[in-house]
């Protein structure tokens, strides 16, 4: 049996990539702050495990808490494999760098980048005594490799993300481990992250019109079809540990 623990899973792309996985009757084990009870409603409609987790990613003691228990309980029914989606993840502090506020950088940085590298070295940690695999897949961002002024500290957890994955993956390859790590860059989706996005201020982020064109134009993605072109590149793409994928990539190939 396959396991699935995907944070940030209460709404947005989360919830997509779950809803896809539960529909492949991979269990789930979903992590955040709120609950989602449709997503619980559809696992017992498709007859499948699911568990919410309730855990607030920017407090560290949480983080370990919570992890140790679930994959302790996930490592101890010995899947065939173990399926770990980083995705939790927020924008905000949008404002130029000398107005910045020190509690919101901060609290960026632990959801969007401490959080991955904690989780994901616990599950790596796990799988070195056992025999699963484990395939990580942390959700980034096109802010990792291009600066956008107002968005200096997302696009700095995001490049860390990418670096950490790349990072990783070179380790792992070099153990001779099966375990697999990727990026995976969704591109400008209709979720909750841009409607924060939209009611910033044009002071603090030039690109503000760009973003607000974006939904007047209904340019934005439908995470549904971006979770499922994820979820078939991780069982049908034989991705390549260490990469970086791009939507824009992945739709035209
Ligand atoms: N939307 C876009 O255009 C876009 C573009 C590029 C990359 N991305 C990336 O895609 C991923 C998903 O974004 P999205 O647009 O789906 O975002 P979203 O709709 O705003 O959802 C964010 C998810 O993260 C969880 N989360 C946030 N802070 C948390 C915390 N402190 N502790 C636990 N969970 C927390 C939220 O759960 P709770 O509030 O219930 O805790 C929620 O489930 C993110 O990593 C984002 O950076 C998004």
């Amino acid at each position: 049996m396959k396991y699935a623990i995907i944070t940030g899973a209460s709404k947005g792309l989360g919830e997509s990539i779950a809803k896809r996985l539960l529909q492949e009757q991979i269990a789930v084990v979903s992590v955040s702050r709120t609950k989602n009870e449709e997503l619980k409603n559809f696992a017992l409609e498709n007859g499948i495990e699911y568990k919410h987790v309730s855990c607030n990613l920017s407090l560290e003691i949480e983080i370990q808490e919570v992890f140790m228990e679930i994959s302790h309980c996930i490592f101890e029914k010995n899947p065939t494999e173990i399926l770990l989606f980083n995705n939790a993840g927020m924008i905000e502090p949008i404002q130029k760098v000398g107005n910045l506020d020190q509690t919101p950088i901060i609290r960026n940085i632990k959801v969007n980048l401490i959080a991955p590298i904690l989780i994901t070295n616990l599950f790596l940690s796990k799988a070195q005594l056992t025999n699963t695999k484990v395939t990580v897949i942390n959700v980034t961002s096109g802010a990792a490799v291009r600066s956008i002024e107002g968005w200096s500290v997302y696009c700095s957890s995001k490049a860390g993300l990418n670096m950490f994955t790349q990072t990783a993956a070179i380790e792992q390859a070099e153990l001779k481990t099966n375990n697999t790590i990727i990026g995976f860059s969704p591109g400008v989706m209709d979720t909750s992250m841009q409607e924060t996005i939209r009611s910033s201020s044009e002071n603090a982020f030039k690109e503000l019109e760009k973003f607000k064109e974006y939904k007047e134009k209904n340019l934005l993605l439908e995470t549904d079809a971006v979770a499922n072109t994820l979820v078939d590149l991780v069982f049908r793409g034989n991705p390549e540990s260490g990469r970086v994928y791009h939507i824009k990539e992945l739709i035209n190939s």
